[in-house]
């Protein structure tokens, strides 16, 4: 497979501003070990469970999980596609991402790596493990494409369901029913838990609307728990939401 190119140095030169400045959802991905942080799991409790990643992009959640023996499957609206084509994507949207990065280093708390240069090595590394698995097992299932709030499994199909780095991140670009409607399905797919994070936008500042999210979830059955996490990355994500269906 070609190495991932490095970012164009033009794109260096970005004012620094108040905010990360996302325009579209990037096709931006994180590693196992970053998951296992923010989301605060217990691997080895997940062996032979069915855990649904869901705007999984291109994380190697789902590759390395799968290869520690727990049923992991992956959806993204961009699934489907060429592996050629999620790889130019990348290239477009890491370089940005990490241009960005360098250019707003005060908005970082990097808690989980000891430097920018570190969390792009890593995640670089966990893009190509995520284009190697996707060639290799998309025709078994593992990547499914698909958007929330509507996503094709049953209900109660998986044990645990994950969704990082779309709810919330993207408040201008999804409103509250969004969220709302997006919660409720990522709840109903789930047998178990449902582990959304983080909670801010890409200001670092707390979603405004969770205090009613949570309210309207409860009213139709979805209990719901913030956990603070030992994990942060942009300042800010330093937190987890919980949700599990009541017993009826
Ligand atoms: C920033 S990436 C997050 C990747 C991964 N979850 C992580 O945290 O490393 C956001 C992903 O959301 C996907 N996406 C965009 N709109 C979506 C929707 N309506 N439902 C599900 N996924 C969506 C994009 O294609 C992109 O891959």
């Amino acid at each position: 497979m070609p190495a991932l190119a490095t970012p164009p140095a033009c794109l260096d030169r970005i004012p620094a501003g108040p905010e990360i400045d996302l325009p579209a959802v990037s096709f931006f991905g994180r590693s196992l070990a970053e998951y296992i942080r923010f989301f605060d799991l217990d691997l080895p409790a997940l062996k032979g469970r069915d855990v649904l990643d869901v705007a999984a992009g291109p994380a190697s959640f789902t590759a390395e999980a799968c290869a520690r023996k727990i049923n992991a499957v992956a959806v993204d609206p961009r699934y489907g596609e060429a592996r050629d084509a999620l790889a130019e994507q990348v290239r477009t949207d890491y370089a940005a991402m990490f241009a960005q990065m360098r250019a707003k280093p005060r908005l970082f708390r990097l808690k989980a790596f000891p430097s920018l240069a570190a969390a792009e090595t890593d995640r670089r590394g966990a893009a190509e493990r995520f284009l190697a698995d996707y060639e290799a097992h998309y025709i078994h299932n593992r990547y499914v494409g698909g958007s929330l709030p509507l996503l094709p499994f049953f209900d109660g199909t998986f044990d645990l369901v994950l969704c990082a780095h779309l709810l919330f991140v993207y408040a201008k670009r999804f409103d509250f029913d969004w969220h709302l409607a997006a919660c409720r399905e990522l709840a109903r797919v789930s047998a178990g838990e449902v582990r959304i994070h983080p909670l801010c936008g890409p200001d670092g500042k707390p979603y405004p609307g969770l205090a009613r999210l949570r309210r309207e979830l409860r009213e139709t059955g979805i209990a719901s728990e913030v956990r603070t996490i030992d994990y942060e990355f942009f300042a800010g994500t330093n937190t987890l939401l919980v949700l599990r269906k009541e017993a009826a």
